[in-house]
């Protein structure tokens, strides 16, 4: 049985969703998203700067699933970072999504005017536009620094988690602040031979669990929200069953062993990553 986390506003969040990232395809996104609500998924992770609001909108509605079933999350690009642009952005992913409200809505990096756009995205919360926000690739200075100044503490953090970067002083940092972790690139992406890691692997056997699924496991008892991505069905239906089986202690520790404590995939503190991200346009 899939459980829900709490956010601090009592909005209750699946505790694995879906995402779409790097499905530019339209027809691609709406049958992966379809797939994925077929195999038990409720909670679909989107972003204005993945290009896929349209298609993830489709899939909703055609899925026949009530709206109130399903939590829908979506990110405000660098590009919209200012309180104007967000108003605008708010509205234009509500549009693309064909929805009257979005779950969730992230600020998706530290980069721009962030504040100002938080304080667009704090207005829409109120309006009801936005049942929860918050933000993602928060490292835990620019959190602290975030939580002390704004007036709605954000729901949710969403960063990169795996057994190859565990950010177990960045998990403490939110507790404190009630902020709720969620794992992007659960799977490191791929890296790091995470599919056929014989530690995970090895885990895995004794429960009839694969690498995948113990990765994510060991996520969700950490109290992590988990949102794999994948285009096909058999990996999305494996994804999702992690909810029958729990790890020991001795699982938990071999797994934290594994921390390489640097991502391998993105540098928030390398200037040129952060050009790269502003240079990045989704509009006009
Ligand atoms: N906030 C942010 O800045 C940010 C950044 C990155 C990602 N995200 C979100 O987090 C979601 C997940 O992260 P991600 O997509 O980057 O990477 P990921 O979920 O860690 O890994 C996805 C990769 O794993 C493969 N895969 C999935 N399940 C598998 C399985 N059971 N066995 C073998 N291979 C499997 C997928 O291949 P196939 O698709 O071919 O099956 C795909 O290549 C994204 O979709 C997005 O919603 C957010």
């Amino acid at each position: 049985m899939m459980n829900y986390v709490t956010l601090n506003n009592g909005i209750k969040m699946p505790q694995e969703g879906f995402g779409v990232f790097q499905v530019p395809d339209a027809e691609v996104c709406k049958n992966s998203v379809l797939d994925a609500i077929a195999s038990g998924y409720r909670l679909i992770d989107t972003a204005a700067s993945y290009g896929n609001e349209e298609a993830v909108g489709a899939a909703i509605k055609e899925s026949g699933v009530a709206r109130e079933e399903l939590f829908i999350t979506t990110k405000l690009w660098v590009q919209d970072a200012s309180y104007e642009a967000a108003k605008k952005a708010i509205q234009t992913s509500l549009d693309k999504l064909g929805l009257a409200y979005i779950d969730l809505y992230l600020l998706h990096q530290p980069m721009g005017d962030y504040f100002g756009a938080y304080r667009a995205m704090e207005e829409a919360y109120k309006e009801g536009k936005l049942k929860a926000i918050g933000v993602a690739n928060f490292y835990p200075e620019v959190l602290a620094n975030f939580c002390e100044t704004v007036e709605i503490i954000p729901a949710v953090n969403q960063v990169e988690l795996h057994p190859f970067f565990q950010q177990t002083k960045a998990l403490e940092l939110m507790a404190e602040y009630g902020v709720k972790p969620e794992a992007w690139g659960p799977f490191a992406e791929g890296r790091n031979g995470i599919f056929t890691h014989p530690v995970l692997t090895k885990i895995g056997e004794k429960y009839g669990k694969s690498a995948a699924q113990v990765a994510l496991r060991w996520n969700v008892e950490r109290g992590v929200t988990v949102i794999p991505k994948s285009t096909h069905k058999d990996r999305m239906e494996q994804n999702i069953d992690v909810w029958d089986f729990s790890l020991t202690e001795n699982d938990m520790k071999e797994i934290e062993a594994l921390d390489l404590g640097h991502s391998e995939i993105v540098n928030h503190y390398d200037p040129a990553f952060v050009k790269m991200l502003h240079s990045y346009k989704i509009h006009e």
